[in-house]
């Protein structure tokens, strides 16, 4: 089964969320890189999580056994999403950014002053800052360079791992400009040089079917609002390795994986909710097994944003008076997230007048500010950033064109 307007018109159907109107036109979500819209199924699993099961772990009465059970299914359903062997090798937290912060304190214990960190200039904030902290322990940071085009430079790369090198942390797709980067390269160094791969997938596994097993790395983390799901953190971690680290935990926490890394309660009706916006995303697919119509699912709305995002790409950039960042479609991978300015405006003032007819559009750094500062644009406001998922329409991006027309054509 494919996903074209006419799947999409009835996935619309299932999201409550875009029934809303704004100032009598139709709300049109384009602002999927900052969180996705979550189907009525997502939001009756949460619902039902706490009639039927509010309990905690562990306990010999029903709504406890019943919870601890169904905690379990929510990583066996996160496991066969990404292509990881089984649910003992994912972790939850509140969201990416904590469980990262979790992960840096844990790899620390394990480094001495002078040891070397290896980040990107195309990375969020959230797999930057809790490496970028490691230099108050005397950890040497090092920052891959992004080039103007919005690619990440790979020789910079290779030039930077060494003998010293305990980890690379890495973004699979920029959520700023929709650059993918392949992560052969450095997975080959980090084998080499004996260093951790710490890979942020928090906007690629919106966009992409993943395979952990395949792509080698030792710890990703992803986010469950970004495909449909509620605010929910994921880990996944290499098999054996997370009983290798030192995470900070209770003396009163179990400290074997999955749940040596996850502190405190977790929000056990949003995860939930992460089970079945993982089911919702199946029905989409064909295959025999969850993971196979997962797979086939990730790729048939792949091909869906692809081809509204490359429409917007073409159209906006040959308006008069804007300018697109980051790079092109072409043969190689890249996110559906597109990100302009145009000539006199602050992406700010275009995004509230947008916001008028019901376009919602962010714009600023989105957290990644860094991509920004390399490209000279942190002290013009940023970008403007659209973001295609699986709801939106050929049309909404049409109106979308029109607006940022009447707008580019106004400020000349
Ligand atoms: C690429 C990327 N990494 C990390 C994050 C942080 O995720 P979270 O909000 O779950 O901490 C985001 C959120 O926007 C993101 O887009």
């Amino acid at each position: 089964m494919g996903y074209t307007e006419t799947e999409c018109q009835r996935a619309i159907a299932d999201f409550p969320s875009l029934a809303r109107t704004i100032n009598g036109n139709p709300i049109a979500y384009l602002d999927g890189p900052g969180g996705t819209q979550v189907p009525e199924s997502v939001l009756a699993a949460i619902r039902d999580s706490y009639i039927d099961r509010n309990a905690n772990f562990d306990g010999m009465f029903q709504t406890s056994i019943d919870v601890t059970a169904a905690v379990a299914a929510t990583r066996a359903a996160v496991a066969d999403f990404i292509g990881a062997d089984s649910g003992a090798d994912i972790a939850f937290g509140a969201n990416m950014t904590t469980l990262n912060f979790a992960l840096s304190h844990a790899l620390v214990r394990g480094m001495t002053p002078g040891d070397e960190v290896v980040i990107t200039q195309l990375d969020h904030e959230a797999n930057r800052g809790p490496w970028l902290n490691l230099a108050e322990r005397g950890i040497v940071v090092r920052e891959v360079t992004l080039n103007p085009g919005g690619h990440l430079e790979l020789d910079d790369l290779v030039e930077k791992v060494n003998a010293k090198t305990r980890v690379v942390a890495l973004g699979m797709a920029s959520n700023s400009i929709g650059t993918v980067t392949a992560l052969t390269q450095a997975q080959a160094l980090c084998a080499e040089y004996g260093a951790y791969l710490v890979v942020d997938a928090v906007h690629y596994a919106a966009h992409f079917p993943l395979d952990v097993l395949s792509l080698g790395v030792d710890f990703l983390l992803c986010s469950a609002y970004k495909f449909y799901g509620p605010h929910v953190g994921i880990l996944y971690s290499r098999k054996g390795l997370l009983d290798q680290i030192e995470p900070d935990h209770l003396r009163t926490q179990k400290s074997v994986a999955p749940y040596r890394i996850e502190t405190g309660t977790l929000n056990h009706a949003a995860l939930a909710g992460v089970t079945a916006a993982i089911e919702y995303i199946e029905q989409w697919g064909n295959g025999e097994t969850r993971r196979e119509r997962l797979v086939s699912a990730m790729a048939a709305l792949h091909h869906y944003e692809t081809n509204l995002a490359r429409h917007y790409f073409a159209e906006v950039k040959d308006i008069s008076g804007v300018s697109v960042w980051g790079p092109e479609f072409d043969a190689s991978p890249r996110a559906p997230t597109v990100s302009i300015t145009i000539a006199n405006q602050t992406p700010e003032q275009v995004a509230a007048e947008l916001a008028q007819s019901g376009l919602q559009i962010w714009h600023g750094h989105f957290y990644a500010i860094k991509v920004l500062e390399v490209l000279g644009l942190a002290d013009s406001g940023g970008l403007l950033r659209v973001g295609v998922s699986m709801y939106n329409t050929r049309q909404e991006i049409d109106r979308l064109l029109e607006g940022i027309a009447a707008i580019a054509n106004r400020s000349k």
